[in-house]
This record gives structure tokens, C-alpha cells and sequence, in this order.
């Protein structure tokens, strides 16, 4: 505790502890709804009126950039971002459904065993649609950056995946914006609230009392790195990286 929330023995003006507790950092707070509304344009785009899906290409490079990011952020960056710190066992994660089942389940500040592992399939099923729609072609108009340094074979199958996906990606959103929503309305914490503000109440939480924020250089220094990463490695493979 510092000096400004140590009550002080012998005063009659006591500082209270502050009431809430940094849980998410800015970095990772602007990457996830960034994440969350760039995939939503990006579905957008593709149904309404994108003629030679360019918006749609830098759209989807943009989410190839910013899983890059979280994966690198998620080595660097905020206590609470941290994969080594929220990433549980399969037993953790069976032993904590069980709890949330029996309705005792203990608080975390960061990602909770389950949440931990949906953030995985998450960024994991998003990347697959991503680096599919570098191979992907509609045979007419639209080549995806990578069409013409591949295959026949593998290129009709990143075609035919980047549609597939899609589903497993929706059904996948969906659970995670039911299961953050039933939390947040009838669980212990409020997690949307909590991932738009970056706080939450303080409180006894298993994993950590508080989280310590990432550098905001490094994380800069983690975009730049993602961008170059893509862009850079779309080229080193014979691709145009700019649609
Ligand atoms: C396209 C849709 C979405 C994608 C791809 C997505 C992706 C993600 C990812 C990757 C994280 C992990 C954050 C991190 O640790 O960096 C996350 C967390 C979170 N998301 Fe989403 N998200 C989407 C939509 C939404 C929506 C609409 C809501 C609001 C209802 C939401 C609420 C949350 C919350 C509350 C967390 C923190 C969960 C926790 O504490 O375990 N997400 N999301």
C-alpha cells in the first residue's frame, strides 16, 4: 500500500484504500475492442458494397497486425495481459468450471482459467481467418496478397477455409460476448465494465491484488514490430503487402 491509501494510525482524516484496482492497462484495452471492432468491419465489409474488397484486405491485414501485437504484449506487457500469468492448466480450467458450476468459484482480476483459454481460441481462430485471407481468391476480381506466390491446391483450400472459419469464428464471438455479458450481469465483477475502464473493485482476487501496467513505449514499440512483421513478411514472400 502507498502513502496516499495507508490509513495513518493516530489521524482522524485516514486516507480510505482507493476503492478500485487497475485490472487492464491502455494497451491492452485499446487492442481488444480495436480487435473486437475491426473484425466487425471487417464481416461489414465483405457483404455491403466493397467492390474489389480493398477496404476488406487492409481491414485484414490490420487484425493480422494487432494479434501480432497481442502476442507480443502478451510477453511484454501488463501484468494482467501477461500469457504466462493467466494461462492455466486443463486441469486449472476443468477444476475451475466445476467451480463455477458449484457456484463457488474464486475472483480474478485478470483473465480467470476459462477466460484464459477462450482469449487463446480467440486470437487463434482470428489469426486463422487473417492469414487464410492472404491465400484467398474469388477466382473473378479479388486476390488476397499471397494468391500468386501459392499453390493451386493449398490456395483453393485457404479459399474454401476463409469461408468455413468465419462460422466457427461467429459461433466463437458469441460465447464469448454471452459468457462476458452473463458474467458481468449476474456474476461477481462487472468484466465489460471493467475492460472499457480498465478497473475493478478492489477485493480479494486469487491471482493478483493489482495489476502492474506495461510501458507504453514498449507498446508502441510492440505495434511497430507487428506492422513491420506482416507487412515485412508478405513481401519476404514474393507478395504485394499493399492491396
Ligand atoms: C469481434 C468480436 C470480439 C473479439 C474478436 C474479441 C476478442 C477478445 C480478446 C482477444 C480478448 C482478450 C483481451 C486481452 O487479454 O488482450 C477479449 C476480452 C474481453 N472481451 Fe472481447 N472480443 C470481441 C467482442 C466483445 C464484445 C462485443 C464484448 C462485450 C460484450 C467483449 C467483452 C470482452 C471482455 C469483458 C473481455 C475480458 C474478459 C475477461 O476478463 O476474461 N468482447 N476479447
Amino acid at each position: 500500500m502507498d502513502a496516499l491509501t495507508e490509513p495513518r494510525s493516530g489521524t482522524t482524516t485516514a486516507a480510505l484504500p482507493a476503492p478500485v484496482v487497475l485490472a487492464w492497462d491502455l494497451p491492452t484495452r485499446l487492442a481488444k475492442w480495436a480487435l473486437a471492432v475491426l473484425v466487425g468491419l471487417a464481416f461489414a465489409s465483405k457483404y455491403y458494397g466493397d467492390v474489389g474488397l480493398v477496404w476488406h484486405m487492409w481491414n485484414g491485414l490490420a487484425i493480422l497486425i494487432l494479434v501480432v501485437f497481442r502476442l507480443l504484449w502478451g510477453l511484454v506487457g501488463g501484468s494482467t495481459a501477461r500469457f504466462a500469468r493467466f494461462l492455466a492448466s486443463p486441469g486449472g480450467a476443468l477444476f475451475y468450471a466445476v467451480s463455477v458450476l458449484r457456484g463457488r468459484s474464486p475472483r480474478y482480476l485478470g483473465h480467470n482459467p476459462l477466460g484464459g483459454w477462450m482469449v487463446l481460441a480467440l486470437l487463434a481462430i482470428v489469426a486463422a481467418q487473417g492469414v487464410t485471407g492472404l491465400f484467398t481468391t474469388d477466382d473473378i476480381i479479388v486476390d488476397g496478397p499471397l494468391v500468386r506466390v501459392a499453390g493451386e491446391g493449398w490456395i483453393e483450400r485457404a479459399s474454401a477455409l476463409h469461408q468455413d472459419i468465419y462460422w466457427w469464428l461467429l459461433a466463437l464471438i458469441a460465447l464469448h460476448v454471452l459468457a462476458n455479458l452473463a458474467y458481468s450481469l449476474f456474476g461477481k465483477d462487472n468484466l465489460v465494465l471493467a475492460m472499457l475502464t480498465g478497473r475493478k473493485p478492489r477485493a480479494h482476487y486469487v491471482d493478483q491484488a493489482a495489476a502492474t501496467p506495461g510501458s507504453i513505449v514498449l507498446a508502441l514499440a510492440c505495434l511497430a514490430v507487428a506492422a513491420v512483421g506482416v507487412f515485412g513478411g508478405i513481401a519476404l514472400a514474393g507478395g504485394d503487402p499493399f492491396p
